[in-house]
């Protein structure tokens, strides 16, 4: 009998991609190479899985075009590269790649925290551009981190791991907002408060964003949120460009409402909003929080796990609509 045939949309590790191969015909995007809407669409005939990174779109149209997918694995614990309603219609899994990435990410909102409140990028390029003439007192004077207050915006599991590093490693007081308020127990092992959304804003020092991205969240963060914040207060986001709307951030920062930002994710990345790129006081990093090599090999595993378990055995390890596979 022939073997299933799956694409993967962009280059995975050499023995991610060796596990797949035992077990399907495989078609894989070269390092460095991301395929076109079309070209993907071109790929994926005659092919029953795909694995995603979070930058294919799969749409209603791309799912009418590939009429043979039934299952797309996404390399990303977000999925908002799915319309998902219309992969349950079209009776297509959709899978993401949970929890193997929540430590690994919450160091990194930690690392963007620290370094925009303490300008350390911005302290660096001083240095490189051999600015440094002399040491004095006020020299990058930047925010106090410990004992300062935390606030997280979408307390799900990296949300989570974030206020632990706050309170527990730097005697920060930990607010959040959530669409719903966690159990008492999971409050109590993060030393988490539940505060209202006005609030979360008006009291943090330090605000990271780490709630999924759905249409309702599109610019959470707005010219009014950022009116509401300290005007020596950081922004944090690693959760999706479109939480935020840049171009009122990037005004906020000009004049100095809000002290400082760290951004990991983008509006239209991999294009970066020009503005930002003239802005000092923004640490800017390319979509990288949860980049490193154990966690990243673990997600790709996972996203591979997915396919085999669905194709050979009509299971799967992180359905995102598991109708899909009851029906
Ligand atoms: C990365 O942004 C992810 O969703 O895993």
């Amino acid at each position: 009998m022939a073997r299933p045939a799956i694409l993967i949309a962009r280059a995975v590790f050499p023995e991610v991609e060796h596990k797949l191969r035992q077990h399907f015909e495989v078609e894989a995007a070269p390092p460095g190479v991301v395929w076109s809407p079309s070209q993907l669409v071109e790929r994926l005939q005659g092919k029953v899985g795909v694995l995603t990174t979070g930058g294919e779109r799969i749409d209603a149209a791309l799912l009418a075009a590939c009429p043979q997918l039934k299952i797309v694995a996404n390399l990303a614990v977000g999925f908002n590269n799915f319309d998902l309603p219309a992969m349950t219609a079209a009776g297509v899994l959709g899978t993401n790649a949970p929890d193997v990435l929540t430590e690994t990410t919450a160091d990194f909102g930690f690392a963007l925290l620290m370094a925009t409140a303490r300008r350390v990028t911005e302290s660096e390029h001083f240095l490189r551009a051999g600015q440094w003439k002399e040491w004095s007192l006020d020299l990058f004077a930047g925010a106090e981190v410990h004992g300062s207050t935390l606030g997280i915006l979408g307390m799900g599991r990296i949300g989570q791991a974030i206020a632990r590093r706050g309170a527990l490693g730097f005697g920060m007081q930990v607010i959040y907002h959530n669409r719903s308020r966690l159990e008492p127990d999971k409050e109590a092992a993060c030393q988490a408060r539940y505060v209202g959304k006005d609030a979360l804003f008006e009291q943090a020092d330090h605000l990271v964003l780490v709630l999924p991205y759905t249409p309702a969240a599109h610019h959470t963060v707005g010219a009014a949120e950022l009116a509401r914040m300290k005007p020596t207060a950081t922004l944090v986001n690693i959760a999706r460009g479109g939480i935020v709307d840049e171009n009122a951030l990037v005004a906020a920062l000009r004049e100095r409402r809000i002290a400082a930002a760290g951004l990991d994710v983008f509006e239209g990345e991999p294009t970066v909003n020009p503005a930002l790129l003239t802005v000092p006081n923004v640490v800017l990093t390319p979509h990288i929080a949860s980049a490193t090599i154990p966690t990243r090999t673990a997600m790709a595993t996972l996203a591979a796990d997915n396919l085999i378990a669905f194709l050979t055995e009509g299971r799967a390890l992180t359905p995102l609509n598991p109708q899909v596979i009851s029906a």
